[in-house]
């Protein structure tokens, strides 16, 4: 493994409750009409984000390459892993952190950002949990909804099209809160994590990743990698920790593995300059470029220590 452990599984001081295929889909499934009911209200980096996932270049390299089902950081246990079974384990190793509340009756998940539902499947299908999918992707979501019928799991998650600054649901309606690698498209992640403690019921769980900035990264030093997703900044562990203890969240775990981001960026490049001859099809030549020069800036933006992720997993106080 990669990973270095910052801190894991404190002894928890937080009340818990006792409750304890990828289709070979080679074009888009058809999307319904990108509607704009939401978009009055989507800020500038929301809008950013849904552009950018929803095209055409973006969703077909997501889902050819990057993983199809997972479009996040994987856990690899050798260099050379197929990049879906790596990003399978991430899925894994957060889902035992949040077993017990999900394997309880009734129990509800939110997965905010959750791309083409790979998670939310898992967890769906395993636990037997309701899950709402919050995702600003209509194209990803077609394909979401798309597979969910294909394994019979449409009737356990709901794929809403919308914005995780302002979720689109009540107060404390769910035992745990997810999110993979998501909560940095948006320009006001204290907003996000104040929505989630508002859906949050009491005792309930969030677990979740980000890519970050290194709590001492100088100034300027990301504005390359920062640019592959036209962002204007990241969050931080120091940020997430500062942002949870002022809402009251009790830390249940942080998991540093800045060494996985590499691994996963490096295995992306590879296998993405392994396949280009055969993606013209799909993605544009000028994507594939720019793609492989952002992953460039990322791999030697975490090698030099400025990047960096892991797995954070608060409580919200019964
Ligand atoms: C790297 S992908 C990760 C997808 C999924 N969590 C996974 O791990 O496979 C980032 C996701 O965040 C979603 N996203 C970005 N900004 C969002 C927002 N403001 N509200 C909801 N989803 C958002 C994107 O549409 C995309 O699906």
């Amino acid at each position: 493994m990669y990973g270095e452990l910052r801190s894991t599984g404190k002894t928890r001081s937080c009340t818990r409750k006792a409750r304890n295929n990828n289709g070979s889909i080679r074009s888009r499934p058809v999307i319904p009409e990108i509607t704009r009911k939401n978009m009055s209200s989507y800020s500038e980096a929301v809008s950013t984000a849904r552009d950018y996932y929803n095209s055409e270049d973006a969703d077909n390299f997501y889902f050819h390459v990057w993983g199809g089902e997972d479009i996040h950081i994987g856990l690899y246990e050798s260099p050379q892993e197929p990049i879906a079974e790596a990003s399978r384990r991430t899925v894994e190793t957060m889902a035992e952190r949040v077993a017990g509340h999900l394997s309880a009756a009734d129990a509800k998940l939110i997965d905010l950002g959750s791309g083409y539902g790979g998670a939310a499947r898992l967890l769906a299908g395993r636990y037997g949990c309701q899950v709402l999918a919050l995702n600003v992707s209509e194209a990803e979501n077609a394909r979401h909804r798309q597979m969910n019928r294909e394994t019979g799991l449409a009737e356990r998650i709901e794929v809403v099209d919308g914005n995780f600054e302002d979720i689109p649901d009540g107060n404390a309606r769910f035992d745990v809160a997810w999110s993979q690698d998501a909560i940095l498209h948006s320009g006001n992640r204290a907003r996000v994590l104040s929505e989630i403690d508002r859906v949050l019921k009491p005792g309930g769980e969030l677990v979740f990743t980000d890519p970050m900035q290194a709590d001492d990264c100088p100034d300027g030093v990301l504005a390359p990698a920062l640019a592959r997703l036209h962002l204007p900044s990241l969050g931080s562990f120091a940020f997430y920790g500062d942002q949870a203890r002022s809402l009251g969240w009790e830390e249940v775990g942080v998991v540093e593995m800045t060494g996985q981001l590499v691994a996963h960026y490096v295995r992306v490049a590879e296998e993405l300059r392994a396949r280009r001859s055969g993606l013209s099809e799909l993605v544009s030549e000028a994507y594939v470029e720019r793609m492989l020069k952002g992953l460039g800036n990322w791999i030697e933006a975490g090698r030099k220590g400025y990047l960096t992720w892991g797995i954070m997993h608060f409580c919200k106080p019964a």
